[in-house]
């Protein structure tokens, strides 16, 4: 009893060593090693002693993370031709491994045991050999699983229906395998990734994954549903054979060319468990039923480049006759107008053909993601409040909107107007927004965003305000509504500017208040608004992307999230602005790099001055950033 304490003091002498690899973390990864075949393109950096999380001479495939301690946090070994057995006993040592991606290997076998590391966050196997079935309840543990990718392998047996019980499922990739029987009901919320083409899948395609379009289920000749266009013999494909305008069968709509049908889709969704502020934000509001529909008979015209698209919305009590009266509207009152044909043109049957997705509801209004047959997939923004202007006049100034071309400037393709409705269509950027990907996953997204990355994405913002500040020099609000969610991020991490320039479209105070702008000091203590609000949102950006942390600016209550202008101000007040930075960029970079990133955290601190005398104009601000050196 006596000995205890002394025994844990001699303990943590031996072992506390901050910065380094917790202690035998190089064994548990050697004893991984063993067991693998082939594995000789590890050896130079696998070496006993060394540490696994030493940033000068990384192991390859490792990946750390920093808590005190460097523990690793990520085993990916990609593309080596690697077999022989997968020792999950050495891996569940690793206490803190939250990513393991074996992808693209030689694996052979039934599926290991993986689900034992029940903490895993993403797990990556597609490109083996893996056979056999997976027991039906083998998820049934991996409850902080986001992304399971096991497509290419020879899995047969159903898929498993614990899938259903993985809360955070983000990214589901079961195609070219072998799998036979149904698709479990899936309805996480958090889906935005479902494959399963190439199986031998049978039955019904569920309702809520039809969102995921067409190919995501090819190659399963007996699956059935209205996104593979072979509906299946249910009460609800009947009522919809029933509907009026589409007596037609689907092949002669295909040999027509006329577009029949009603449903575009349905999409129920369930609030879930709130868990930390970026959920929070981005589940306001989405428990409802929402319904888009097209109607019934229209023929396009080429010559008129002009589809048709209505959408109408009601709440989980009401019935289909308004989707049914909405559906009957006049052709002129239904158009929709494309106004950018860089993505092509698209009218009716694409979007007919697409399943919608709802992505969040913002202040303006809700947003959907419908793929295209034709494989493009476009946002569909429904605005609320937007009639200040008459049709004519919200035309001209959509279309100059939808003019613009700059490289970090995201234009808006379409829009349809009706007194009751507008919709404003965008092209869907698939890596998603700048606020997703800093505070949604940390996974493996977030290690890659490093200072030069970061860097370049704050240039990138700054050089599409800079261009906005030109083009609407003389608008109040040239942007009014910069904050990260409205940052899109090409897959080489180029930024786009979205939702900008739309004050003065907006008629309800209300709404117009759901722009980000007016959370400047300025608009909340005295309604005055100028472009440097703009610099306001841009300073806030930036202490978001150097910090890391999500500013509570950003949460309608300010209760939770981090006062990231507050806390800089304090930071650099005190002189330990670099405590401030986030811990991932700074960590073992170079005096000169930190001090580089200090002088990028000053630029968003006096964007962020409350006084917007004392804030730089937008022009000084971006020459300010474009001296910064990765
Ligand atoms: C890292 O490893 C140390 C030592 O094993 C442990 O005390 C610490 O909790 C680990 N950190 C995390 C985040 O798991
Ligand atoms: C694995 O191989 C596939 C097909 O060759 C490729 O598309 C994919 O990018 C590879 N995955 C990785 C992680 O390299
Ligand atoms: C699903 O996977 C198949 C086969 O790899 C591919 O052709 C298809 O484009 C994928 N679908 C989606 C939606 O990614």
């Amino acid at each position: 009893m006596g000995a205890a304490p002394f025994l844990l003091l001699l303990f943590f002498l031996s072992v506390a060593t901050p910065l380094s690899a917790s202690p035998g973390e190089d064994l548990h990864l050697l004893e991984f090693k063993r067991t693998l075949r082939n594995s000789a393109a590890l050896d130079a950096t696998w070496v006993g002693g060394g540490d696994p999380c030493d940033r000068k001479k990384a192991w390859r495939g490792v990946d750390c993370s920093d808590s005190g301690y460097r523990n690793v946090s990520a085993v990916l070994l990609m593309n080596l031709g690697l077999s022989g057995d997968v020792d999950v006993t050495a891996l569940g040592k690793l206490q803190s491994l939250r990513i393991l991606g074996l992808e693209n290997n030689s694996f052979t076998g039934t599926m290991p045991e993986v689900n034992r590391l029940s903490y895993l966050k993403s797990l990556f196997l597609s490109g083996n050999q893996f056979s056999g079935e997976i027991p039906p309840d083998y998820f049934g543990k991996m409850g902080s699983l986001k992304k399971l990718h096991l497509a290419r392998n020879g899995f047969s047996g159903s898929i498993p229906p614990s899938l259903a019980q993985l809360h955070n499922l983000m990214e589901l990739f079961l195609q070219n395998n072998e799998f036979t029987g149904p698709i479990p009901d899936l309805e996480q919320a958090t889906l935005h990734y479902v494959n399963v083409s190439f199986n031998n899948l049978h039955g019904e395609i569920p309702a809520n994954l039809a969102r995921f379009g067409a190919s995501a289920f090819q190659g399963n000749p007996d699956l059935c549903g209205t996104v593979v266009g072979k509906p299946c013999q249910t009460a609800a494909a009947a009522a919809a054979a029933a509907a009026p305008g589409s007596s037609g069968s689907m092949t002669k709509w295909v040999i027509l060319g006329v577009v029949v049908g009603i449903l575009l889709v349905t999409i129920l969704f369930k609030a879930k468990k709130k868990d930390d502020d970026f959920t929070m934000l981005r589940k306001e509001n989405l428990d409802e039923v929402i319904q888009v529909n097209v109607p019934s008979t229209v023929r396009r015209s080429a010559s008129s480049r002009r589809g048709s698209f209505s959408g109408s919305r009601r709440g989980n009590d009401g019935g289909s006759t308004s989707s049914k009266r909405s559906s009957q509207h006049g052709r002129s009152s239904n158009d929709l107008v494309v106004i950018n044909e860089d993505k092509g043109f698209f009218g009716l049957q694409d979007l007919m053909k697409a399943a919608a997705e709802v992505l969040g509801n913002g202040g303006l209004g809700s947003s959907y993601k419908a793929v295209m047959a034709n494989g493009v997939a476009v946002v569909v923004k429904r605005m609320r409040d937007m009639n200040k202007l008459n049709k004519e006049a919200f035309e001209t100034e959509i279309r100059k909107l939808g003019k613009i071309k700059h490289r970090n400037i995201l234009p808006p393709l379409a829009f349809h107007f009706r007194k009751e409705e507008k919709l404003l269509v965008t092209e869907y950027i698939p890596r998603g927004s700048l606020l997703f990907l800093l505070h949604g996953d940390r996974g493996i997204g977030h290690a890659e965003l490093n200072w030069g990355t970061r860097l370049k994405i704050i240039k990138g913002i700054g050089r599409g305000m800079a261009f906005l500040h030109t083009e609407f020099a003389n608008y109040e609000l040239p942007h009014g509504n910069l904050k990260s969610s409205n940052v899109l991020l090409s897959h080489n991490y180029d930024p786009l500017l979205t939702d900008y320039a739309l004050f003065a479209l907006i008629s309800n105070t209300q709404s117009v208040q759901a722009l980000f702008a007016y959370k400047s000091p300025e608009a909340i203590l005295y309604q005055q608004l100028s472009p440097k609000s703009d610099v306001y949102c841009l300073g806030i950006v930036i202490l978001e992307i150097m910090t890391g942390k999500f500013p509570s600016q950003y949460l309608s209550n300010q209760k939770g999230g981090t006062d990231i202008v507050q806390g800089t101000k304090t930071a650099i007040g005190e002189g330990r602005a670099a405590e401030l930075i986030d811990p991932e960029l700074s960590g073992g970079a170079t005096a000169e790099a930190v001090e580089q990133m200090e002088r990028m955290l000053r630029i968003g601190a006096s964007c962020t001055e409350s006084e917007p005398a004392k804030r730089m104009e937008m022009k000084e601000v971006i020459r300010n950033i474009e001296e910064i050196k990765a």
